[in-house]
């Protein structure tokens, strides 16, 4: 492991105004978003509707990375150029989602563990030989009737504590993403305790597993009413709970912390993030780590016409500077009131 290089990266990533492009859906999440819009989900297809984010011009100014899917990683572009030399060489860094998903956790109803930890290493070897400087992996945590439990949270937070020390020992940076569910009818005030919580078990855990944190970045849902709670987003609250979360149960020599946008509509992913570093300073770098909030516009306007690859590129653009003005704290939040210029978002 070389500490230094890994910060560097994390710098990187987490350069003013810039935060990653989550692209790293797997074939089922992507078969589900395909489906929605009437596109069917081949192999094909899939490197198709990637090829348009990833080679969108002037994408390289507000993307510092993209969390690619195994198989995106190994694809090229319909000119035949691999796609992660396509980001190295607009100097965005490739990244590699290498969780193999979710599975049930015998004897928790309700609750899921994530797999992939066997064979990690071979795997992450060559990753790191094929360029990836980053890699994701993903644990959910739900709320519900008595859930989650400390058996939950500790095996999941085993698993990215030692998923992060694997990824350090071939100068990959980890992203540790342990997503509290928006799904469910809890309160932002439950929502904040289950991630107060489940920090601080995360971070003592990836203490004890050696974890270098100034060469490792957290990925977390923001504080959330759940989905069903009847609750409607309040903005300023969010950031209230979410940086008052952050601040005092994430440590604070971490390299970096982006958020996920977890099927909030686009808007309100926006706004959430431009208010929560407007009451910064942060310890750490804050930025964003979307997928649904930067793609769905993108995605449905590919859908109904997939030769115009210019106008769905667009549109992207449009979702990542609204994104980048948000992630320094300078959003024009009046102009989302203009339905026109973000589409919102189907729960993809
Ligand atoms: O792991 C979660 C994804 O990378 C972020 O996706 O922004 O749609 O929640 P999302």
């Amino acid at each position: 492991m070389n500490p230094q290089k890994l910060e560097e990266i994390v710098k990187q990533l987490i350069a003013h105004g810039k935060g990653l492009l989550a692209a790293d859906e797997s074939n089922a999440s992507c078969e589900k978003r395909f489906d929605a819009v009437g596109v069917p989900c081949t192999e094909d297809t899939r490197r198709e509707y990637r090829e348009l984010l990833l080679t969108t011009p002037s994408a390289e100014d507000i993307l510092s990375g993209v969390i690619l899917f195994d198989e995106t990683f190994w694809q090229s572009s319909d000119r035949g150029q691999v796609f992660r030399e396509i980001l190295n060489n607009h100097q965005i860094a490739p990244g590699i989602k290498v969780d193999k998903g979710l599975i049930d956790l015998p004897g928790f109803e309700g609750e899921k563990v994530t797999q992939g930890l066997d064979g990690l290493a071979e795997r992450m070897a060559t990753y790191a030989a094929a360029g990836a400087r980053f890699a994701k992996w993903r644990a959910v945590i739900t709320i519900g009737d008595g859930i989650p439990t400390d058996e939950c949270i500790g095996a999941n937070t085993f698993t990215l504590a030692r998923y992060a020390r694997i990824c350090q020992e071939y100068n990959i940076v980890p992203i540790v993403e342990p997503e509290v569910l928006f799904d469910g009818d809890h309160t932002s005030e439950q929502c904040e305790q289950v991630m107060s919580h489940v920090f601080d078990i995360l971070f003592q855990t990836m203490r004890a597993f050696r974890v270098h944190l100034p060469g490792a970045i957290l990925k977390t849902s923001m504080v959330l009413p759940g989905k069903d709670s009847g609750n409607p987003i309040n903005h300023d609250e969010v950031a209230e709970r979410t940086v008052r979360t952050l601040h005092e149960h994430v440590p604070h020599e971490l390299g970096g912390v982006v958020f996920l946008s977890g099927g909030q509509q686009p808007n309100d992913a926006f706004i959430n993030l431009n208010r929560i570093v407007k009451r910064g300073p942060h310890p750490w770098g804050v930025t964003f780590s979307y997928s649904r909030a930067l793609q769905d516009p993108v995605l449905k306007a590919w859908a109904k016409k997939r030769t115009d690859i210019n106008g769905a590129q667009n549109l992207f653009i449009r979702q990542l500077q609204l994104v980048s003005a948000a992630a320094k704290g300078e959003l024009d939040e009046s102009l989302l009131d203009d339905d026109s210029f973000v589409s919102h978002s189907q729960d993809l």
